[in-house]
């Protein structure tokens, strides 16, 4: 927007609020607001789900449930675990006898936002991801027909079934429990941050300085990937770490163009799911936002910007989700 002050002198409303030291005018803020979009608080529903109480509850308990695993110790939580913004807080994930995995552990805050799960986003949705682990040798190394067998052994779970899956006349099967634990999941949203309280109009939410990293944020394109609600674009994307060997979506697609291609992660929360990037092998939020100006933008930020983009990207941690620890049987 431009202002007439007085002929011939035309000054931007941008220039005006750096004389006052001020904010920008609305106007002004709605061109970097327009970018984003105050998280829902709920992710879309795939048609064809239901999304009821019993289903659920059903899909916590199998969240938190540690018997599904050979070694009957590793749950989903063991490595989204809620106390470490469900994530685990260490470079790589470690499952089952100790494995260690090539990735990091993503957060699962969110993550019925996404348009592709996992890091090189092989499965498409919550529904599709939810079987991988339970069955992964260096996760939680069960087959569905053992962790089946577990499940019916418990009343319990076969009056929870019944009830999330009514009038399914055999409901403890394997695509029950992915669609349990995937509505259990898109539970998982954090909304009210900073960040979306200034996205509704209360311009007290974010300080001078988050607000500024904002602006750095949309001005110098990190924008073009980290975008919409969660900040991700669910797209791929090159993206090479010093040391690194793993391929990312070329190892789905065997296309030339994905080689070290990985999905744009959310950066909701980002601030509480360190350490960052497909390995875990950056610990601090100012080195990563430092190696993605360099390696995405072609772009060295200067001290006094990194500390601002730093400070936009904490008020971005939002209200986490009430969740009562499920009394397994
Ligand atoms: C041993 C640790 C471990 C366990 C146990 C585990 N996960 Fe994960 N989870 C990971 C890692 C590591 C990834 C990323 C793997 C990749 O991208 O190749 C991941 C990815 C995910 C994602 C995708 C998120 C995103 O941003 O793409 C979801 C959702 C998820 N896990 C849910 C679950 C559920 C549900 C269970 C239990 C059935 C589970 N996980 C068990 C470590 C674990
Ligand atoms: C071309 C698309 C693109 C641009 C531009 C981009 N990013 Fe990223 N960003 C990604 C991808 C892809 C990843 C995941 C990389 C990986 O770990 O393999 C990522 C990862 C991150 C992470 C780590 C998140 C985590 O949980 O591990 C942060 C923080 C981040 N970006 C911030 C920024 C900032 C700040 C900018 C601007 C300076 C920016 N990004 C520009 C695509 C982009």
């Amino acid at each position: 927007m431009t202002l007439r002050l007085a002929k011939p002198f035309t000054i931007t409303a941008t220039a005006i609020a750096l004389c006052l030291g001020g904010a920008a005018s609305a106007q002004d803020m709605s061109d970097y607001t327009v970018m984003f979009e105050a998280l829902p608080a709920m992710p879309p529903i795939p048609s064809g789900t239901t999304m009821s109480t019993e289903r659920i509850d059903l899909g916590r308990m199998l969240f938190f449930e540690p018997r599904i695993s050979a070694s009957g110790v590793i749950s989903c939580a063991t490595c989204h675990n809620p106390a470490l913004g469900w994530t685990d807080r260490i470079p790589r994930a470690t499952g089952h006898d100790g494995q260690v995995g090539d990735r990091n552990t993503p957060t699962v805050l969110n993550s019925g936002f996404l348009g592709a799960q996992f890091w090189d986003g092989r499965e498409p949705d919550l529904e599709g991801q939810a079987l991988g682990p339970i069955q992964a040798e260096i996760e939680m190394n069960m087959t569905l027909v053992e962790a089946i067998d577990r499940l019916n052994e418990f009343e319990v779970y076969r009056d929870a079934f019944s009830a999330a899956f009514p009038g399914d006349p055999d409901p403890v099967n394997p695509p029950n429990v992915a669609l349990a634990i995937a509505a259990f999941e898109r539970t998982l949203n954090t909304p009210n941050s900073p960040f979306d309280r200034f996205l509704m109009g209360d311009e007290m939410a974010m300080t001078e300085q988050q607000q500024n990293g904002m602006r750095l944020f949309v001005d110098n394109g990190c924008v073009a990937c980290h975008n919409g609600p969660i900040l991700s674009d669910s797209n791929f994307h090159r993206f090479e770490l010093p040391g690194s060997t793993d391929e990312g979506r070329f190892l789905v697609t065997g296309d030339e163009h994905d080689r070290f291609a990985f999905r744009t992660p959310t950066l909701r929360n980002v601030a509480v799911t360190y350490p960052y990037f497909n390995n875990g092998s950056v610990a601090d939020l100012r080195d990563a936002v430092n190696l993605m100006g360099q390696q995405m933008l072609g772009h060295d930020f200067e001290e006094n910007e990194l500390d601002d983009l730093v400070a936009f990207l904490d008020t971005l941690t939002g209200e986490m989700p009430h969740i009562e620890v499920p009394a397994l049987p």
